[in-house]
């Protein structure tokens, strides 16, 4: 849940760093730190951003470093708990990502031999136990080495010395990737700030530990030389830049017919393994908007090809697995969120086929289930998921369509230029009703409910605006008693066999005082009048609605977040890839 970068070759390392922490700031920020080789080691960290604040990591010199930034787990955001983190002689610094299970228990045989700690961290004791194999061994390598089997959890570590002209990386169920340049070598969370420099590429797997100098990277696993293969990375630099808008939410909203289009050309019949063709059930185990990403596939699966779709919390299904077989397939944008990569361990263990969907290549999830299909999004920097969402939608809707024997296929062609129509939508009313609320409701009725249930997401996330998303029949029990004229409530009311049933729900909901914002089809005859703003969309298939009205909310919780002065692509408390549970 925090970002890091290494560096080792013939630049100067901390600008480089600098820049890559600044593109990883969506895994964590508040705080950061930077070490290089001077004479000694050198070093600046402090609690914030390293986007507002890096004039000082900027200045140290040396063409060996490592950089962090953090998303806070142990120890609260302040300059002594940001790393990097430093052992007794202040000769050994490293960064970290992910969690130390047994810290406690190893900070206490620790202090007992008697270190000094600086920090609350768990990352800090990885740094003392290195030292100690160091001063035995006087070899970086060997001292991680020995070291890694003593750790109980996820890491990704970057490990350096003024001793040694090389940087040491280890890991285990955190994601590293080693950029190789031109007499330049790279370390990182991910691409992101590699890109900018090379794209070959080399992804780490768990238990393997690296020495890396500018032309070298020497891996080893269980004490075994091992390679990895070289990729080539086809993300493009504009990818992961601006490109004149505001925010990186916005660019990747109106990436997403093109996201959109991409992933479905890229994914076909021969795309899916056979285990997916003619499943009998399935189970989805997800997290966040990944979840209501399944929840849609369940309705269009269930819908079209009479399979029962069983949907899961991840972090429900590891402590309380239900009895599951067949196929199970996770859903995970990062490919790295813990709950998932454990949820499909579970799903393993249990015999059961297991299907990945991620837009990461060489993330975790794909080394744990049986086969993986990865989306072509591109690069999604802000925290809020928009095109990861459409492109997860088109992966899912061309599995319900390959299963049920190409129903749905010509629709989807056209749907990235109806997602395209969706991006100069006025939605100046809406947005004035929301920024002035305190709570809003979002409801919808089947594959809409999913849709409400994510545009509520969206809005508390990136807005602050508590937002909750309920199938339209379910408000009458219980949130009625909340409705009133401060109490928006957002309503999807599209064409269908629920039109009808909507209509009532949204009269009853007009009844309780309540403002109602409905999406509808273009030429509807009843809703506009019965509502107090009503957003039109053109009439399309019901695969097709979906996503453009996903859009519409996803464009709403923008321009509401921006009209509030919100820190739209990095919200606070929040992190895009999650890789604790
Ligand atoms: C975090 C992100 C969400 C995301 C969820 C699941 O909470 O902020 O946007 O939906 O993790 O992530 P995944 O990578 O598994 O899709």
């Amino acid at each position: 849940m925090c970002g890091i970068v290494g560096y080792v070759g013939r630049r100067d390392a901390a600008p480089l760093i600098v820049e890559g922490l600044k593109k990883l700031e969506y895994r964590g920020y508040d705080s950061f730190g930077v070490a290089t080789i001077e004479k000694g080691l050198a070093f600046d960290k402090h609690k914030g951003r390293i986007s507002e604040n890096d004039q000082s990591a900027l200045s140290l010199k040396g063409k060996i470093g490592i950089g962090h930034t953090r998303w806070a787990t142990h120890g609260v955001p302040n300059d002594a708990n940001a790393h990097p983190h430093f052992d007794c002689t202040g000769t050994i610094a490293l960064v970290h990502n992910g969690i130390i299970e047994n810290y406690a228990e190893l900070k206490r045989e620790l202090n007992s031999r008697g270190h000094t700690f600086r920090s609350e961290t768990d990352t800090e004791v990885i740094v003392h136990l290195i030292e100690e194999e160091y001063a035995k061994k006087k070899d970086l390598f060997l001292a991680v080495q020995n070291v890694v089997p003593k750790l109980e959890g996820s890491y990704a570590l970057l490990v350096i010395s003024n001793n040694e002209e090389r940087m040491i990386v280890a890991r285990n169920a955190s994601p590293l990737v080693i950029g190789i340049g031109d007499g330049e070598t790279f370390a990182a969370s991910d691409m992101t700030p590699i890109l900018e420099h090379t794209e070959r590429a080399m992804f780490l797997e768990d238990g393997d530990i690296a020495s890396i100098s500018g032309n070298e990277v020497a891996i080893y696993n269980h004490g075994s030389r091992v390679t990895r293969p070289l990729e080539l990375i086809d993300w493009s630099l504009e990818d992961v830049k601006k490109g004149g808008f505001a925010h990186f939410m916005l660019k990747e909203i109106y990436e997403q017919p093109q996201a959109f289009y991409n992933t479905l050309r890229a994914v076909n019949s021969e795309t899916f393994p056979d285990f997916v063709h003619n499943p009998a059930s399935v189970t989805v185990v997800a997290c966040g908007s990944s979840y209501h990403t399944g929840l849609i596939f369940k309705y269009l699966l269930e819908e079209s090809c009479r399979i029962p779709v069983r949907l899961e919390f991840a972090s429900e299904f590891k402590y309380y697995p239900p009895p599951v077989e067949g196929l199970v397939i996770g859903i995970t944008q990062s490919g790295e969120t813990a709950d998932t990569l454990i949820a499909l361990k579970q799903a393993k263990s249990h015999n059961c086929r297991t299907l990945a969907i991620t837009n990461i290549l060489g993330s975790s999830v794909s080394r744990v289930a049986d086969a993986t299909i990865f989306m072509r999004a591109g690069p999604e920097i802000s925290v809020a998921a928009t095109k990861s969402f459409i492109a997860q939608l088109a992966v899912l809707m061309q599995m319900v369509n390959n299963i049920s024997g190409r129903k749905c296929g010509d629709m989807l062609i056209h749907a990235h230029q109806a997602i395209e129509e969706i991006l100069l939508i006025d939605l100046t009313n809406a947005v004035s009703v929301c920024t002035g609320a305190k709570d809003i409701f979002y409801v919808g009725r089947g594959p809409f409910y999913p849709v409400a249930l994510e545009g509520a997401l969206k809005m508390k996330e990136i807005s602050y605006i508590h937002a909750e998303g309920y199938a339209a029949g379910e408000l009458k029990h219980g949130p009625f008693a909340l409705l009133s004229p401060e109490t928006p409530v957002i309503a999807l009311c599209l064409p269908g066999d629920t039109y009808g049933v909507m209509i009532s729900n949204i009269k009853e909901m007009k009844a309780r005082g309540a403002p109602v914002i409905a999406i509808g089809c273009d030429g509807d005859s009843e809703l506009p009048d019965i509502v107090d703003i009503f957003i039109p969309i053109p009439r399309t298939s019901p695969f097709v609605l979906v996503l453009t009205s996903l859009v519409v909310l996803q464009l709403l919780a923008y321009y509401t977040a921006v009209a509030l002065g919100r820190d739209v692509d990095k919200p606070r408390n929040l992190a895009k890839s999650v890789t604790v549970e």
